[in-house]
C-alpha cells in the first residue's frame, strides 16, 4: 500500500500533453491498495480532473494553494477553487516554492491549516539544503515539521502526509541513499510522535522525494518506514513513470 505523488511542476506545457499523460497513468495497472496522485499545473487541473476518476486509485492533487478563502489576492488559487475542480490533495511547502518564491514556515503552516480545515489531504514537504548537512538533518526536519504543523489538531493530522525531500537531491539526478532516507523518515515519525502520540503516527504516511526514477524507486518503497515517493521529472515521462508504477 504505497502512495505515489506525481509532481508535474512546470514540465507540462499544453493541455494536450497533460491529457495524454493523465490517460496513460489512468490506464496503468496499479497495485491494489496503492494510490497515485497526479499534480498538474493549476491551468490543467480541470482537464486532468475529467480523466482521473475519484473512485479509482488515481487521484487529483495541486502543487500549491493560498490560505485565504477569497478576495484581492492577485495570482493566487484558493482551496475552494481546488476542491471545486476535484482536487483531493495539495502539495505544501515544496522546496522550490520556499527557495524561489520565498515561502516561509509561517506561510506553509497557514496553507496547511487552511487546506486541512477544508478537507484536503496535505503533502507537507521538508528537507535539508546541503548534502553535507547529514548530521543536522534531524534538527532541520524536526523544526520544519513542528512549524509546518503548528496548531494542527490531532483530528486533522490524519490528513497529513509528510514528504522528506532533501533539496540537494531534487532535480539533480543524485538521489539520497535508501538508508539515509529511511533514517530521516524515522526521525520525522519520532517528531510527529512527540507532538501527537504513537497512535496518530501509526497511520502517518512518510514519503521520499528527490531524483526518484524507475531504477531506484524500489530501493525506497521497499523500506518499511517509507510509505511512498514524490516523483518530479520522472513522473512527466510516460515510459519512465509506467516503469515506476510497475515497481511499487
Ligand atoms: P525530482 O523532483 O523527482 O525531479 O527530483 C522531486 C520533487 O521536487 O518533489
Amino acid at each position: 500500500m504505497k502512495l505515489i505523488v506525481a509532481n508535474w511542476k512546470a514540465y507540462i506545457a499544453t493541455e494536450k500533453a497533460a491529457r495524454e499523460l493523465a490517460i496513460v497513468v489512468s490506464g496503468a495497472k496499479i497495485k491494489k491498495g496503492s494510490e497515485v496522485v497526479l499534480c498538474p499545473p493549476f491551468v490543467f487541473l480541470s482537464a486532468v480532473a475529467s480523466i482521473v476518476n475519484r473512485k479509482s486509485s488515481v487521484k487529483l492533487g495541486a502543487q500549491d494553494v493560498f490560505w485565504e478563502t477569497q478576495g484581492a489576492y492577485t495570482g493566487e488559487v484558493t482551496i475552494e477553487m481546488l476542491a471545486k475542480v476535484g482536487a483531493l490533495f495539495v502539495i505544501v511547502g515544496h522546496s522550490e516554492r520556499r527557495g524561489y518564491l520565498g515561502e516561509t514556515d509561517e506561510m506553509v503552516n497557514k496553507k496547511t491549516q487552511a487546506a486541512l480545515k477544508a478537507g484536503l489531504n496535505v503533502v507537507l514537504c521538508v528537507g535539508e539544503r546541503e548534502r553535507e548537512d547529514q548530521k543536522s538533518v534531524p534538527a532541520i526536519v524536526a523544526e520544519q515539521v513542528q512549524r509546518g504543523l503548528a496548531g494542527v489538531s490531532s483530528q486533522l493530522i490524519k490528513k497529513v502526509i509528510i514528504a522528506y525531500e532533501p533539496i540537494w537531491a531534487i532535480g539533480t539526478g543524485i538521489a539520497d541513499t535508501p538508508d539515509d532516507a529511511l533514517s530521516a523518515a524515522l526521525y520525522i515519525r519520532k517528531t510527529v510522535t512527540d507532538m501527537y502520540g504513537a497512535k496518530v503516527v501509526a497511520g502517518l504516511k512518510v514519503l521520499y522525494g528527490g531524483s526518484v526514477n524507475a531504477s531506484n524507486v524500489a530501493s525506497f518503497v521497499n523500506q518499511n518506514g517509507i510509505d511512498g515517493v514524490l516523483v518530479g521529472k520522472a513522473s512527466t515521462d510516460k515510459k519512465e513513470f509506467l516503469e515506476i508504477l510497475k515497481k511499487i
